[in-house]
């Protein structure tokens, strides 16, 4: 677990709140959706604003700022004006709390 963040506890969030945790040096949303979590990168690629907070229905996430849509689960962007995936990041549950890893530099 050396390399996993805590990001919060697994009662902490109800179903569709978002706990924010800074990984190096990127800001991570970490949602919950029913008893599954997510952890996806707390920037729009449309214009670098934040995501948290904007409108969740189901696994799709809406920008705040100007409505780009991103999938929870893959970060795959699923409506306009973004154009470009955002990042997501593995999730595990352990001890009743919910950790998050930054895998951008794995093999
Ligand atoms: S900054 Fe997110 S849609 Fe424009």
């Amino acid at each position: 677990m050396d390399d996993w963040l805590r990001a919060c506890g697994r009662d902490e969030l109800a179903d569709g709140e978002f706990a924010i945790v800074e990984l190096d040096d990127t800001l991570i949303a970490v949602y919950r959706v029913g008893e599954a979590f997510f952890a996806i990168e707390d920037v729009c690629t449309h214009d670098g604003g934040e995501l948290a907070g904007g409108r969740l229905c189901g696994y799709e996430l809406e920008c705040p700022r100007h409505a780009s849509r991103f999938d929870l689960r893959s970060g795959k962007v699923l409506g306009p004006p973004a154009l470009t995936d955002t990042r997501v990041f593995p999730v595990r549950l352990s001890d009743d709390a919910v950790y998050v890893r930054d895998d951008r530099w794995d093999d």
